[in-house]
């Protein structure tokens, strides 16, 4: 029988009505109530448990993931659309990392992730089940591995050595993370860590044959929501019958909550990165005082979409600037 396991808390319930009615599952079946603290779900067919695929040999490493992507011309479609955009993934280089932690330690409104904790912290024995032995264990945008812990020393109660395969776009903090891992855990962890935006990540798991336990926190809802559909089922394809996928969302509808937390001093720091990174990496002369930040909720009750958060740098008066590595007969 396939198992879909829904854990909530307070306002946050880790599973997306309009997310889970994309990826075919009944979505009257979930109207659990909040005040409820866990709930179970099963259905046969759910998307988390799939026959078995043939796989080569694993083939993965560190290497030149992040060349696989082509920031500066992701960057030049967004800064020439019409509304401009700076891809969401731009504001993670290494100082962004930073930003990010700093936020999660000293922004007091930023409740999703006290929430995950608790859920994590409170359920983390029924999540991850008992008898997966000799798995590995995947993170998809690893960040500093604070949850991610936790799982490993779940795991690591059931299986001597445990490979981990942090994914995350900010090279140099994963690097950085991998080494404190490593000292923490020595000998028991093997690590094995991509560099590289989800999708380069995911299609280099579809090598590996092992029992895989994913994890996805924190993240999944800064992506639009046909990405999320597209980047799950692209999961799904690397995933086998004994295979978990264990991930996050955010439903909170609460309008008050929400712009709390995204325009607390340093939410808006780390989306200010991504200006700031321009100026850093690619020599840009723009001027960041010219931007200011709006945070929105957009409310959307559809199952089919989601609410989301709207989060716009704008510009105070026209101006312009100069990206040097751009042809000017461009
Ligand atoms: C909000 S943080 C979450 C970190 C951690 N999972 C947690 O729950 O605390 C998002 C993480 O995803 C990474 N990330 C963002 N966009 C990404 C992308 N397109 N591909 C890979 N990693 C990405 C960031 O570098 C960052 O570490």
């Amino acid at each position: 029988m396939s198992c879909v396991k829904v854990y909530t808390e307070l306002h946050l319930i880790a599973a997306q009505e309009g997310l889970l009615k994309n990826l075919n599952f009944p979505v009257n079946e979930t109207s659990f109530s909040p005040a409820k603290t866990r709930r179970h779900i099963h259905r046969k067919d759910v998307i988390f448990t799939i026959s078995k695929i043939a796989y080569g040999g694993v083939v993965f490493f560190l290497a030149h993931d992040k060349e696989d992507m082509d920031v500066k011309n992701e960057l030049l479609s967004g800064l020439t659309s019409t509304p401009k955009y700076i891809p969401g993934w731009y504001r993670y280089d290494k100082e962004g990392s930073r930003l990010n932690d700093l936020c999660l330690q000293e922004n007091e409104n930023y409740y999703f992730h006290r929430c995950e904790m608790n859920i994590l912290k409170a359920n983390l024995k029924s999540m991850c089940s008992s008898d997966v032995k000799n798995s590995i264990l995947v993170d998809m945008g690893s960040g500093n591995c604070e949850k991610t812990r936790l799982f490993i020393d779940h795991l690591l109660l059931n299986q001597e050595k445990l490979d981990f395969y942090p994914i995350d776009i900010s090279q140099e903090f994963l690097l950085d993370t991998c080494r404190k891992l490593s000292a923490e855990y020595a000998g028991r962890l093997d690590i094995f860590p991509i560099a590289a935006d989800y999708e380069t990540g995911i299609n280099k798991l579809s090598t590996c044959s092992q029992t895989k336990v994913i994890l996805w926190f924190g993240s999944i809802q800064s992506l639009e929501a046909a990405d999320q559909i597209r980047k799950l089922q692209m999961l799904k394809k690397t995933m086998t019958r004994d295979c978990q996928l264990i991930f996050s969302v955010d439903i909170t509808q609460n309008r008050e909550s929400v712009m709390k937390a995204y325009s607390d001093f340093h939410a808006r720091q780390l989306y200010m990165n991504s200006i700031w990174r321009l100026i850093r990496d690619e020599n840009c002369d723009v001027d960041p005082d010219n931007f200011e930040m709006e945070v929105d909720f957009i409310k959307n009750n559809s199952a089919d979409t989601m609410s989301f958060v709207q989060v716009l740098i704008r510009a105070k008066q026209a101006n312009s600037f100069t990206l040097l590595w751009v042809s000017p007969w461009r």
